[in-house]
């Protein structure tokens, strides 16, 4: 397995993400994971599943430092001390000495940085935490942390997938040589039913999800963590490493250029202002995977709106306008209003 150097940890390219899973259903598909030959599992306070994580670690009698484990520190607890009860709370359930990578799993408008990063680090020092990372930092929120902190960020943990261009994101941690840690590489499991991908697929003889995975595994400083429970999607994943992307796939989202008009843009931040808290609530819930109808329903709408449009202006593919509405997804404020507004309803 493949992995990134940065800040002093080594991590495989491909983790296991694990929100949405708890109890015997987590721990058994860790258990699976652990046992294919993953070496990274990446879980979150707020998951409420870390004990469940933990007792997989522990089954497994894998040599801890074989292991990359990363856990975050959710919103309500962004004070000095509260992030140091946390980080002592998520060691007491994942049954570990230390954890390598801790995270700050979503920003908080009132939260005291520079007083943040002291702790991290103090904690750090003391080997409670081997690295420290950030999720869902905005340009403006990277910024002062890197430029005027100089906190050692090991990973921003951002949602990156082929139908997110994060340009601007990507481009500012790649000169500040910190990897993106990829969270729903798979658009919470759409990309496994998208039309294009799944033509896509069928040429490399492949499935869409394994050809969505090593899109992103193809750039440098990415890494990934979709989350499976099944074990046959798990290993999928694992192979996936191993596929030849034809090179006109790389690097560019190949579904950007029928987006770039700003619809898709739109399209977006509604569905997160007003699907994804809805992924919160069970009833919303596939019984059997735990995914968003209505945020698939609303993909598909989208999708269908689109492709109506593409055919209407002729085919499009491969032009990429200036406009780049996608990729602004962090670039600035408004993820702060839609975190806060929501309180904080994008889950994961
Ligand atoms: N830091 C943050 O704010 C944040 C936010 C969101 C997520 N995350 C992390 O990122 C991880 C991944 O994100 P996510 O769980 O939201 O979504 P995701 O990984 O994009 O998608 C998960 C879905 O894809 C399906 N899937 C996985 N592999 C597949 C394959 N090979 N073929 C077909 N379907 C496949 C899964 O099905 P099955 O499970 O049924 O196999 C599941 O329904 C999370 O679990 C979490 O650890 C972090």
């Amino acid at each position: 397995m493949e992995h990134l150097k940065t800040q002093g940890i080594s991590v495989p390219r491909l983790g296991l993400g694990t929100f949405r899973m708890q109890g015997d259903v987590c721990q058994a598909a860790v258990e699976n994971a652990l046992e294919l030959g993953y070496r990274h599992i990446d879980t979150a306070e707020m998951y409420g599943n870390e004990d469940a994580v933990g007792a997989a670690i522990a089954a497994s009698c894998i040599a801890r430092d074989n292991l990359h484990v990363t856990t975050k520190a959710w919103h309500t607890n962004l004070t000095p001390d509260a992030i140091e009860r946390a980080i002592d709370a998520s060691l007491r359930k994942l049954g570990l000495a230390y954890v390598d990578l801790y995270m700050i799993h979503w920003p908080a408008r009132d939260m005291d940085l520079p007083a943040l990063f002291d702790t991290l680090m103090r904690v750090q020092a003391e080997g409670r935490i081997r690295a420290i990372g950030v999720c869902n930092f905005t340009l403006d929120l990277l910024r002062t942390a890197v430029e005027e902190i100089r906190a050692p960020i090991a990973f921003n943990q951002i949602e990156y997938h082929v139908l997110l261009d994060q340009t601007p994101v990507r481009s500012y941690l790649s000169r500040h040589a910190i990897p993106i840690m990829a969270h729903c590489p798979l658009a919470q499991g759409t990309l496994a039913e998208h039309p294009e991908l799944m033509s896509i697929a069928s040429k490399h003889g492949t499935s869409p999800a394994q050809v969505a995975l090593k899109w992103l595994l193809d750039q440098d400083g990415v890494a990934v963590i979709p989350k499976a429970q099944r074990r046959a999607s798990q290993q999928a994943n694992l192979d996936a490493m191993a596929l030849t992307l034809d090179p006109q796939f790389a690097l560019t989202p190949f579904v950007a250029p029928a987006l770039v008009d700003g619809s898709y843009d739109t399209s977006l931040r509604d569905l997160r202002a007003n699907c994804w808290p809805g992924c919160r609530a069970r009833r919303h819930r596939s019984r059997h995977d735990g995914s968003c109808r209505r945020v698939r329903d609303s993909l598909a709408r989208v999708r269908h709106a689109l492709v109506g449009r593409d055919r209407a202006q002729g085919d499009r593919r491969g032009q990429r306008s200036g406009k780049q509405p996608v990729a602004s997804e962090l670039g600035g404020e408004p993820i702060f209003e839609l975190v806060h507004r929501q309180h904080v309803g994008l889950g994961g």
